[in-house]
């Protein structure tokens, strides 16, 4: 009896490992740095060449987004614009929205 209590407990307590993994999600900074750094930088302030090259690609600064919501960053992303390809058949909706979260903190 007292060993199947034990049993039953780590199979409790793991579950509850589980839990926070998956409440965590997806990593926001791991998916910028593999999809979006090479244009956009590290710091959401794009290369000169970058900037040459796409005029209108903006540095993720406060300017930016005081004029965009959330759903609009996602959308953005999701949809692509111009030169940025969409990622709607790249990433998954909850990794969008964690990359949209990630780069409100670049600014
Ligand atoms: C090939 C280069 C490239 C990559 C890779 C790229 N972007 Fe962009 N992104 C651009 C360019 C260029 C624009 C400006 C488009 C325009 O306004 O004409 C842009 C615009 C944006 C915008 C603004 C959209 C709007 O509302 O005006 C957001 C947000 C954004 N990118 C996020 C991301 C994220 C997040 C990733 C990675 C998942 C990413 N980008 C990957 C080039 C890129």
């Amino acid at each position: 009896m007292k060993k199947q209590l034990l049993a039953l407990g780590t199979l409790i307590a793991l579950s509850g490992i589980a839990n926070v993994a998956m409440a965590q999600g997806a990593d926001g900074k791991a998916i910028y740095d593999a999809n979006c750094k090479k244009c956009h930088g590290a710091t959401g302030a794009p290369s000169a060449g970058i900037k040459k090259m796409n005029p209108k690609i903006e540095t993720f600064d406060a300017a930016f987004f005081g004029k965009r919501t959330d759903a609009d960053l996602v959308k953005g992303i999701t949809e692509g614009k111009d030169k940025m390809k969409p990622f709607k058949d790249k990433l998954k909706a909850d990794e969008i929205a964690a990359v949209a979260k990630y780069i409100r903190t670049l600014k």
